[in-house]
């Protein structure tokens, strides 16, 4: 980034969504182990999207998507929390804190309009980023929590 680039976040909307997706598949493209085509992705981004508009952004640097921050509500007990959220930035413009940003506007925002005072995330730990940073900025490991997952077959499978 130069000094006359500046970094804006603004919301998500539906116009963006070529350009996201493009974003998601550029980044995901070294992960060998999900294939991020254009459909997948696409309904990937508007599930969020159609649950938290208001909760979707996008950061931009001269009108051109660089990084996208996405989440979703879910109930717990007597309040909501954020249980899933999205944080994508581009290759060429990580490490200048725009997931931070990302993830600063999701939070503010979710707090000031929902109440929201807490957000989990599943995240891979079998290498030390990104837990590294969720932990910096806060985030604990749930110790007497596992995250158990099942395929709906297995389980009519066994019952
Ligand atoms: C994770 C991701 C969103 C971070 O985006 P980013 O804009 O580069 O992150 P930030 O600049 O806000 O990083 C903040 C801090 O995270 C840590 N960090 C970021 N990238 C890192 C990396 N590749 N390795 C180690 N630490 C890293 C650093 O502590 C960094 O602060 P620093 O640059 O002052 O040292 C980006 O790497 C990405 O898009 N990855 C692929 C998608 C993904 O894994 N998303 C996370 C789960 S949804």
């Amino acid at each position: 980034m130069t000094d006359g680039d500046i970094m804006r976040i603004r919301l998500f909307n539906k116009k963006d969504l070529d350009e996201a997706i493009n974003l998601i598949i550029t980044s995901y493209k070294k992960d060998k182990k999900i294939k991020w085509t254009k459909e997948i992705t696409e309904k990937y981004l508007l599930m969020h999207y159609r649950m938290n508009k208001d909760l979707c952004f996008v950061a931009t640097e001269n009108q051109k998507i660089i990084g996208i921050g996405l989440c979703m509500l879910k109930p717990e007990y007597n309040k909501v929390i954020i249980n899933s959220h999205i944080l994508i930035v581009h290759p060429d413009h990580r490490r200048k804190k725009v997931a931070t940003k990302l993830l600063s506007k999701i939070i503010v925002k979710a707090k000031n309009k929902y109440n929201v005072d807490e957000i989990e995330s599943s995240v891979e730990s079998l290498t030390t980023f990104p837990i590294s940073w969720y932990e910096s900025i806060g985030f604990r490991e749930k110790k007497h929590y596992t995250l158990v997952k099942a395929k709906i077959s297995d389980i009519l499978k066994s019952i």
